[in-house]
């Protein structure tokens, strides 16, 4: 009898679970939607930052909404995109200012809005400590990233380590496929000249990431 029961109000609530999702909209409309309230937060007043809604190829396979996980094939395809997307400096030099690249390692700046307005600037910063420890002893980093402390130290400064850190900042997903990584350069967050100041504030002995 008690199972008889328990059997029904089991039954009962499975088919009010099943009615209560039939009521939800599919994936499609769910994105559209999604997209259209982000598009209407971003209008007006800064339609320069609208065009970041306008996803790029791998961004688009990168944006899986699902929890699929990345094909070998779309993982290929990724970091492909991102090699063919490198652009190098007009001197043909990998290697900067550290000086220059210290500075724009902790700057924050870009594309930051005050007052409802986009701020006003003469370059955007590289935004490396928002998300990775720099020198050592420096105690406000972030640590979404690998702390890249002593890089230098241990990876030397030859032109192989230039090239992959100068590759590597222009476009992470060249070498790890929609990681979290902005890719700095490519989306013209980053200049080639800045990133070779930024390669040098890694890999050069002076640099205070090398420092102990
Ligand atoms: C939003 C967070 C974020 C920002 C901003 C960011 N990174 Fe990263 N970075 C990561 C993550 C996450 C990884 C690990 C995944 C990967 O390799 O793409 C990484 C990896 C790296 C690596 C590879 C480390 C290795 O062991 O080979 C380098 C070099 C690097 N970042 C340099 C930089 C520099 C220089 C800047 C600033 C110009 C910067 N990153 C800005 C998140 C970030």
């Amino acid at each position: 009898m008690r199972k008889a029961w328990l059997r029904w109000t089991t039954l009962g609530a499975a088919a009010l679970i099943a009615a209560g999702c039939a009521t939800y909209p599919d994936e499609a409309t769910t994105r559209q939607r999604a997209e259209k309230m982000v598009s209407e937060d971003f209008s007006a007043p800064m339609p320069a930052l609208l065009k970041r809604l306008v996803q790029d190829k791998s961004q688009q396979i990168c944006s899986k909404i699902d929890d699929a996980k990345l094909t070998q094939a779309e993982a290929a395809e990724v970091a492909k995109l991102a090699h063919a997307s490198i652009k190098y400096p007009q001197s043909g030099k990998l290697v900067g200012d550290w000086k220059v690249g210290n500075k724009l390692a902790h700057d924050g700046a870009g594309d930051r809005i005050q007052g409802g307005k986009l701020e006003k600037r003469k370059e955007n910063g590289g935004l490396c400590q928002n998300c990775h420890a720099l020198a050592p002893g420096e105690i406000n980093v972030g640590n979404v990233g690998p702390s890249l402390t002593g890089y230098g130290l241990q990876r030397g400064n030859s032109e192989a380590t230039a090239k992959y850190t100068y590759e590597k900042i222009y476009n992470a997903w060249a070498y790890f496929p929609c990681s979290n990584m902005p890719r700095l350069g490519a989306t013209g967050h980053l200049t080639p000249e800045q990133i070779t100041h930024m390669v040098a504030y890694l890999i050069d002995p002076q640099s205070p990431v090398n420092k102990k």
